[in-house]
């Protein structure tokens, strides 16, 4: 399997958390490549990815949408590799996060040493019965389930 299809095969199996993430994929941050507003940074070895970040980059909004580090990569840097590189193509030292429950005591050192500020801790804002965690920053969420932006 090439980089290309193995990257879309990481990002579906985060439906779990996002359910709609492949229609924004599609929608949102392909075409976001062509016209700037978004980049991925992905971390390989030319077969396997070991680390990824999706990130947006438009007048309203800096965000890492997505920040993931293969679990035999983890503990080395790489997740702040990932944070430094981000943050400099941002143009923005506290970008937005929002981090799943099930993951987000995972990232407690990660965000803290870097500053990032837990600004709301919101309850079905992807999934039911599930909390969503954002640094940084707030959500947009209209009634129901937020989107994926
Ligand atoms: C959060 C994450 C990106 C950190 O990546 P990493 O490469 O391990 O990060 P670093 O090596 O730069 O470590 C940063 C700090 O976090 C700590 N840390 C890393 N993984 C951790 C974990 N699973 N639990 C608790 N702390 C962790 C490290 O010990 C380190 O702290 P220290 O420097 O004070 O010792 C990684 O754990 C991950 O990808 N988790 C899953 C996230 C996910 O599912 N994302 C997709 C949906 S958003």
């Amino acid at each position: 399997m090439g980089i290309d299809s193995t990257l879309c095969c990481l990002v579906s199996g985060f439906s779990r958390y996002y359910p709609d993430i492949d229609d924004w994929f599609a929608a949102k941050v392909i075409p976001g490549m062509f016209n700037g507003t978004r980049r991925i940074i992905a971390k390989s070895d030319g077969e396997s990815i070991h680390g990824l970040a999706i990130l947006k980059k438009d007048l309203v909004e800096q965000k890492i949408c997505t920040l993931w580090v293969h679990p035999s990569q983890r503990g080395f840097g790489l997740g702040q590799r990932l944070i430094d590189e981000a943050t400099e193509w941002l143009g923005c030292k506290q970008p937005i996060l929002s981090v799943p429950q099930e993951v987000n005591a995972h990232f407690n050192r990660l965000l803290t040493r870097n500053g990032f500020e837990l600004r709301q801790r919101i309850l079905n804002a992807y999934r039911p019965g599930t909390y969503e965690f954002v640094y940084n920053g707030e959500l947009n969420k209209s009634d129901g389930f937020s989107v994926l932006q």
